[in-house]
């Protein structure tokens, strides 16, 4: 069967396949298909692997952020590393066969993004890698191998921060493969901003606003030790005692507290943690803008608190993503109870909080994307 894209004698539009498998690369992909939506020579085909398939984790996202409905998911769902990887390539592969696309589109550091990358390279088809250049240098963290592994083998490399040009460098990627633009998170934050004003989260909640912590755990190293998670979860409670903390819990983290013990199964509060469901883009968007604080292990939240100007404790022992520390935003407290408990009151001592926005975080990533890979597919898809 022909593609749906190619037209009988090769010339036609410029074809990108984008790729979007867990929850973080959703608030990616949807300013990259607004972006390519306006370009009249481009035509996009958007697949979802099904890494993340719960309606909180993935349907409602789509549905927030005006993500037209993929052309295909692939079902994937939850398995091991390798097998998950395994399966997004094997059901990859025929798509691009099928889709003999100018080039594939891969966001962030999922095993989506990797799994994605991989076959579209082995097929000989240009990989576009959205937020190059990332490092937190710790390869025990899967997307650390996931960021280094899809940079090494993609053709543009799209970098959101000045570490990542250095880190590309350092790496002999040549400068040629390299564009600064900015990040691609931001601009949907900068799109829903208003739109999240008017989300009732709040008061749903019965929070003030300032009023409260924001929290996310669910790195794998956070959570799937029991001992590390009890640590934290305890530092956690203590900060709960002085400001009500908010919880939205990934399934991950919700399965391994019941699991070890530290909650019980349909529960709602931890010792004063408010433990919730996870939310959408626009009530957790809200919930971090009207935040005194966030704790996070999360790598976009760290920029998103960044841009809304609102305190961030990192609860790892790195970043990938150092210029939220450079601006002033946000400080790596691991998950020492102390240090987590000093940084805390720190904060709070804290009356005023200055927090330079990075260079580029303004909005306007994806459309230099599109401009990048506009410019330098048209020659090919015209057949020149
Ligand atoms: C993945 C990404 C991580 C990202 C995170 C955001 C990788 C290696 N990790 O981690 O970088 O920060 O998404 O959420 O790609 N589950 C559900 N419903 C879902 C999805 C997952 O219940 O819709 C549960 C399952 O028990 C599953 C577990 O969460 O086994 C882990 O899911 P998985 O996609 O393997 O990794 P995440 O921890 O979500």
């Amino acid at each position: 069967m022909p593609s749906r894209f190619r037209s009988v004698n090769g010339m036609g539009p410029i074809e990108i396949i984008c790729v979007a498998g867990a929850r973080p690369n959703f608030m990616k992909i949807a300013p990259l298909m607004a972006a390519f939506k306006k370009r009249p020579e481009v035509r996009t085909f958007l697949v979802h692997t099904g890494q993340h398939y719960d309606e909180r984790m993935s349907r409602l996202f789509f549905e927030q952020l005006g993500i037209p409905r993929p052309d295909i998911n692939l079902e994937v769902g939850s398995a091991s590393h390798a097998v998950q990887t395994a399966e997004i390539m094997q059901r990859f592969e025929p798509v691009v066969l099928q889709e003999q696309p100018d080039v594939v589109v891969v966001v962030g550091d999922v095993n989506s993004t990797i799994a994605c990358a991989l076959v579209a390279a082995k097929l000989h088809v240009p990989v576009a890698h959205v937020e190059a250049g990332l490092r937190s240098f710790d390869r025990r963290m899967p997307e650390e191998i996931n960021r280094v592994l899809t940079d090494a083998i993609s053709d543009f490399l799209f970098v959101t921060e000045p570490s990542g040009l250095a880190n590309l460098k350092a790496e002999g990627v040549p400068d040629e493969k390299v564009h600064f633009v900015g990040n691609v998170m931001i601009d949907t934050l900068m799109a829903n901003l208003e739109k999240a004003r008017a989300s009732r989260v709040l008061e749903d909640l019965g929070l003030e606003p300032r009023g409260y912590a924001a929290m996310t755990l669910h790195r794998p190293s956070n959570v799937d030790d029991s001992q590390v998670l009890g640590r934290v979860l305890g530092a956690v409670r203590e900060i709960a005692a002085e400001l009500p903390v908010v919880f939205p819990a990934h399934p991950r983290t919700r399965k391994n507290m019941e699991e070890f013990g530290y909650f019980e199964a349909g529960g709602d509060s931890l010792d004063g943690v408010r433990v919730i469901e996870p939310l959408g883009y626009l009530d957790f968007l809200r919930l971090m803008a009207e935040a005194r604080l966030v704790l996070t292990d999360s790598g976009g939240i760290q920029e998103e608190a960044t841009i809304l100007k609102v305190p961030c404790l990192t609860l790892r022992a790195n970043t990938e993503r150092p210029v939220t520390v450079e601006v002033g935003c946000n400080q790596i407290v691991g998950t020492d109870p102390e240090r987590i408990l000093s940084a805390f009151r720190r904060v709070m001592e804290t009356e005023k909080f200055e927090c330079p926005a990075p260079e580029k975080w303004d909005g306007h990533a994806a459309e230099r994307i599109a401009d990048v890979l506009v410019e330098a597919l048209a020659g090919l898809a015209s057949g020149q």
